[in-house]
């Protein structure tokens, strides 16, 4: 017998469906609310509203546990590759080896980028922002790629998606390049796909490239860290876009511009340079504790709280760890580590922290790795993005294989009652 509901409004009552999950929240089946009771639900920020079922990750918040089609973040992170964290999102089960060797092998057939596009890159100047230029030529892939998605066929999607696998990191790769005025390199398939980014963003083709497998090892775990999170802002936004059946390269292209925000993934600059205003500024770690507990006051601890999570944020464990091993390894110093470090501390003791729930997030420590991989600090939501992309194509692949209606949420309106024209010679 499943759960339900029951709703008493105006003298009448009315029960609607729970529906069940795996574990986590269980939802209240609303479809039929209006049409029974003539009420819509309001919940501005969707903090209280599930917005679909999916297989794909889970996180709670409470336990502050994360899970990739049921694998702990923790494990995933430890034991798997970038490329195989993909095929388990997009497909749902970890590959067998013929399975990881056909896929890389589909996904070199489309590293190439056209070469056009070359052209829509060069007409940007150097000192635009690399998630503006990333989310344009993401875009301008429809055009390179015309193609149209049978959105209800999976090969078509299944195609789609690792085309967009493939061309996305030399994308990435060549807005980095382009901001330092540099040489534009090619994809290399016959590297992995960790070491062919590298390449690809840090190469000179005047002199031997030596790759340094610390660093490897470091980008490979950031980008797994990165991969899914659920109905996480940018990844909704994907979805909204994909939702009216636009194409898959057009949706991506919104949900860069999403994450670019400084509340979701730009965060992750916004921390680096908020420990660099703090040092500047003397390194009064409490002054910017007190200014970020000031209501007043619209400073914000950057890298601290979260949607969901009301403990520490796993990845941000794991990053931390990462963190440490880089550092050591590379043997950097770096002042703004010694600061986030002290800045966790104080902020994980101070009581309004504590009330309020708000730990270090996945953004709080990767902007300092990306920075001692020699990443500069525009770049580093760019690196998100190229982590997120799987992400992201899973949960648009899983919405459309659903076909799932277009998303068009109501509202309670509260403005003027309907009122008559007044020509401006009336008006006052
Ligand atoms: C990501 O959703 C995802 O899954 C996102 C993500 C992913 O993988 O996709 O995890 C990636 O976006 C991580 C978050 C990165 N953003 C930041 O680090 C920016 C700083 N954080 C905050 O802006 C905030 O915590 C949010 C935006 C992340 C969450 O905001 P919510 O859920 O809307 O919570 P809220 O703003 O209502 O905060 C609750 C209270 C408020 O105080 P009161 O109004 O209750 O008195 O906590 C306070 C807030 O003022 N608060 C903070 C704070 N974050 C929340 N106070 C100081 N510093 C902060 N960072």
């Amino acid at each position: 017998m499943s759960d339900s509901v029951k709703l008493y409004y105006q003298g009448k009552e009315y029960e609607f469906p729970v529906v069940e999950s795996t574990i986590g929240d269980k939802g209240i089946d609303i479809s039929k609310l209006r049409s029974e009771t003539g009420l819509i639900t309001l919940d501005v920020g969707f903090k209280n509203t599930g917005a679909t079922k999916s297989k794909i990750s889970y996180l709670d918040g409470d336990l502050g546990q994360l899970y990739y089609r049921g694998y702990p973040i923790e494990q995933i992170a430890e034991k798997s590759t970038f490329v195989e964290v993909m095929y388990l999102l997009l497909e749902g089960e970890l590959p067998t080896q013929a399975q990881l060797d056909e896929f890389k092998h589909n996904m070199n057939k489309y590293s190439l980028v056209s070469e056009e596009m070359k052209h829509l890159l060069k007409g940007f100047p150097r000192s635009a922002h690399p998630m503006g230029v990333l989310s344009s030529l993401t875009s301008a892939l429809t055009a390179f790629n015309p193609h149209a998605v049978n959105v209800k066929s999976e090969e078509d999607v299944r195609r789609a998606a690792t085309l967009l696998l493939a061309k996305f990191p030399v994308l990435c790769a060549w807005t980095y390049r382009l901001k330092l005025g540099l040489p534009l390199n090619y994809s290399d398939n016959r590297l992995d796909y960790v070491h062919n980014f590298y390449q690809m963003m840090f190469r000179f083709p005047t002199e031997d490239f030596h790759m340094d497998e610390v660093v490897v090892d470091a980008l490979d775990k950031l980008l797994i860290l990165h991969a899914d999170h659920e109905q996480n802002c940018s990844a909704s936004t994907v979805k909204m876009v994909g939702s009216a059946h636009s194409g898959l390269f057009a949706s991506v292209s919104a949900g860069v511009s999403a994450l670019w925000g400084p509340l979701h993934g730009g965060a992750n600059q916004a921390v680096i340079e908020m420990l660099e205003m703090i040092r500047k500024d003397g390194g009064d770690l409490q002054k910017w504790i007190d200014k970020a507990k000031n209501k007043n006051d619209d400073f914000r601890l950057m890298g601290f709280g979260h949607r969901v999570y009301r403990n520490f944020d796993p990845r941000a464990r794991v990053i931390k760890k990462v963190c440490d091993d880089v550092f050591n390894k590379l043997g950097i110093h770096d002042e703004e580590l010694d600061l986030a470090k002290k800045l966790e501390e104080v902020a994980l003791h101070d009581d309004y922290f504590i009330e309020k729930k708000l730990y270090p997030n996945v953004d709080f420590y990767s902007g300092l790795i990306y920075k001692a991989l020699g990443i500069p600090t525009e770049m580093f939501t760019v690196m998100f993005a190229l982590g997120r992309l799987p992400g992201w194509i899973a949960q648009w692949k899983e919405m459309r294989l659903n076909n799932e209606p277009i998303n068009r949420p109501r509202q309670v309106y509260i403005g003027s009652p309907k009122r008559d024209y007044a020509p401006i010679k009336d008006r006052k």
